[in-house]
């Protein structure tokens, strides 16, 4: 029996990284998965790789979060597939470090777009369809470390998953009457195809290690089982958190700006 048997989620940035993992994960216990995506390549590639063990429940559609018609289509889509949706994650992500006194107004609006507008377009449209269905739901939202303490290779991206933080807690007071849990995750540092090309600078992987308080960093599963737990039954009476899976990361930040300087 899987932790998730019958419920039905949509996961957006779900062809790479942690949203793979996250729907993997989420396939593994039993829910089907719509995966959405804006990279056409790969979201297909992940497409074919998991409808050869979970055919069925599994479905896809290409989607820029950016715009709120196509979360608004792809939540219409989960529905009109599945049936209802149950579980929404925004994931969807960019990563452009970028020393505030050198960041263009271009590098600023496409980072809050996606990061910021996106999870609230997700939010909005997963309340509204949860709202419609009458028997609650959970929204799971992927934040970053880099939403709670300043690190100064990114500020656009800082802004943006502090503002997840607040939206999390303020959807889930919102939302509670409805039934309808709200948390989200920040991971720290953690090996997936957006961090690939700034952890193999020289002496950047090594300074996280040296600066994390477990020692090690994260990877797209240890995000994936906390996303589960937040998913099931389990998390039951948890609506409003930012949960950090980030090996104590968090608890002072580790702050890589004489990379960039
Ligand atoms: N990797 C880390 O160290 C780390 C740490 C903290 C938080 N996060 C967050 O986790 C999430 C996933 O990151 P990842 O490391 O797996 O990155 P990733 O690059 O592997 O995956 C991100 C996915 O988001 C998709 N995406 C980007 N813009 C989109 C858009 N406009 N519409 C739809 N999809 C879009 C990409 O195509 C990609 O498939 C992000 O929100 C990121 O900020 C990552």
């Amino acid at each position: 029996m899987g932790r998730l048997d019958g419920k039905i989620a949509a996961v957006t940035g779900a062809a790479s990284g942690i949203g793979l993992e996250i729907s993997r994960r989420f396939l593994s216990e039993g829910a089907s998965v719509l995966l959405a995506d804006i990279n056409e390549a790969n979201l297909e590639k992940a497409f074919q790789e998991s409808s050869q063990q979970y055919a069925g429940r599994v479905h896809k559609i290409k989607a820029d979060v950016t715009k709120s018609k196509e979360v608004d289509n792809f939540v219409q889509e989960t529905v009109n597939h599945f049936g209802r949706i149950d579980i929404i994650v925004n994931c969807a992500g960019i990563l452009k470090q970028c020393l505030l006194q050198d960041l263009d107004d271009a590098t600023w609006d496409e980072s809050i777009k996606i990061m910021l507008y996106g999870v609230f377009y997700g939010v909005r449209a997963g309340a509204r369809q949860m709202i419609a269905q009458g028997k609650g739901g959970c929204i799971i939202n992927i934040s970053s470390v880099g939403g709670i303490v300043p690190l100064s290779d990114s500020p656009h991206y800082c802004v943006a998953k502090s503002g997840v933080n607040m939206l999390t807690k303020v959807a889930a007071v919102t939302l509670g009457k409805h039934k309808i849990r709200v948390n989200a995750i920040a991971p720290g540092e953690t090996w997936t195809p957006m961090t690939e090309a700034f952890l193999s600078i020289p002496g950047v992987e090594d300074l996280f290690i040296k600066e994390t308080p477990l020692e090690r960093l994260g990877k797209p599963s240890d995000v994936a089982s906390v996303a589960l737990f937040l998913a099931s039954d389990e998390s039951d009476w948890i609506t409003g958190h930012v949960l950090c899976v980030d090996g104590g990361q968090g608890l002072r930040g580790v702050d890589a700006e004489k990379i960039f300087q």
